[in-house]
């Protein structure tokens, strides 16, 4: 089946009903006696069955073979550098960035994934992950499914073509595609190689930010959210599927493949996003908004207001603030942020912030500016102003971050030197 637009319904959440075989969609009743040509009736639940209705998320698949099918799981000794776990010693406040990784030659997404930074146990039901990848195999005779959490995919170089249960997503830089707990997938790369972030949320899905005074429309619009359609494969081949469960990684084997859905109706689904389609809110006067104006997508914690996780986007826009500091301000958030770079410079660093790579700012750790962006911008004519050709993200976090033993091993040894050498303020 083609991924192009024509595969997709728009909308974010949606109810959606879809069949890749007609009359494979049974009609009025989710669990018939005998389903259309002798499919499986399954529920996958993204939410608590008794979770209220307007956050209440669920799929019913109708699939070739049930689920429940399959040998016991043990564990995969692959992608050493996956889900690897953290340091329980003691972690100073330091400002960390990390350079792009080096690729490993002949992996797939799954061995190409290395794990930078973790916040909680994945059994607490809350907190982020933040993964590079790295691949230039694709994924034939495997899957992979996250019980984590929920998986945020972000390239940064190369197309992915996400084969899931519930149909496929093609992405390139600059679009991102969400795949939910529990839902099996391959991918491939139509480029030959990919690599990008892969954010991982343990909390409560990931949902459109409430938008207050700004009104009905504006930030990411619902419409531009694209769920595929039902597409499943027929393969009577050995398949490997690996799960990530409780951080660590399993393994167990196939005689087809699970990618069996022929249809599927629910709220529960896959979704490709374009970041060019965010509609970018800013100042018309003075100063700059909080970047929570920038949220994409929120994953709410039990404290009002309080988010598990933001997913922020620095865009291009028009700077046109008077008499005002226009990049990001100094600043010591409660919040610990995670950024990284899809392409062009991020406004606040002069240099060594580089696509693929990532920086880490943990909660009350003192930021902001560089000297050489803080002196241009501090003598800079206020003239309107396009930053152009640039995309950056922050996943922002309740919970402080804590890098992986390999993360901390290998972050720049000069960070802190950005923020050397700013002058004294002169009083009168
Ligand atoms: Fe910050």
């Amino acid at each position: 089946m083609p991924t192009d637009s024509a595969s997709y319904t728009p909308g974010f959440g949606n109810h959606i009903s879809t069949e890749a075989v007609p009359g494979a969609l049974p009609i009025g009743r989710n669990s018939p006696q005998k389903p259309p040509y002798g499919l499986y009736a399954e529920q996958l639940s993204g939410t608590a069955f008794t979770a209220p209705r307007h956050e209440n998320r669920r799929s019913w698949l109708y699939r070739l073979r049930p689920s429940a099918e399959h040998p016991p799981f043990t564990r995969y000794e692959g992608a050493s550098t996956f889900a690897p776990g953290t340091t329980h010693e003691p972690l100073a406040p330091n400002r960390l960035r990390w350079d792009p990784i080096t690729p490993t030659p002949n992996v797939d997404l799954i061995d190409g994934m290395t794990t930078m930074l973790t916040t909680r146990d994945p059994a607490d039901l809350e907190g982020v992950a933040l993964h590079l990848y790295a691949a230039d195999r694709d994924m034939i005779d495997r899957v992979f499914v996250n019980a984590d959490g929920e998986l945020l995919f972000v390239p940064q170089e190369g197309r992915l073509d996400l084969l899931t249960e519930l149909g496929r997503i093609e992405i390139a830089p600059g679009q991102i595609a969400l795949i939910p707990r529990g839902v099996r997938f391959r991918a491939l790369l139509p480029d030959g190689g990919a690599r990008g972030y892969a954010l991982e949320n343990h909390g409560s899905l990931f949902r459109l930010p409430d938008l207050g005074p700004i009104g009905a429309n504006g930030l990411a619009n619902p419409r531009d959210f694209e769920t595929p359609h039902a597409w499943f494969e027929d393969r009577e081949e050995r398949c490997e599927v690996i799960q990530k469960f409780l951080g660590s990684l399993w393994r167990t084997e196939l005689h087809h493949s699970p990618l069996d859905v022929v249809a599927w109706h629910g709220n529960l689904a896959p979704w490709r996003y374009d970041l060019s389609r965010f509609n970018t809110i800013n100042t018309v006067s003075f100063d700059h908004p909080d970047p929570s104006i920038f949220t994409v997508l929120t994953s709410p914690s039990d404290v009002p207001g309080r988010a598990n996780a933001d997913f922020v986007i620095f865009p291009p826009r028009w700077m046109v603030a008077e008499d005002t500091f226009r990049p990001p301000w100094f600043h010591r958030n409660i919040m610990s942020e995670a950024m990284g770079l899809i392409t062009g410079a991020y406004d606040a660093k002069a240099e060594g912030f580089r696509p693929g790579g990532l920086s880490l700012h943990n909660l009350l750790s003192g930021h902001g500016p560089d000297k050489a962006t803080w002196d241009a911008a501090s003598n800079a004519d206020l003239k309107p102003h396009k930053i152009a050709g640039t995309m950056a993200f922050m996943l922002e976090s309740c919970w402080p971050y804590r890098p992986t033993r390999l993360a901390a091993e290998h972050a720049q040894p000069d960070y802190d030197e950005c923020w050397a050498d700013f002058p004294k303020a002169q009083l009168p």
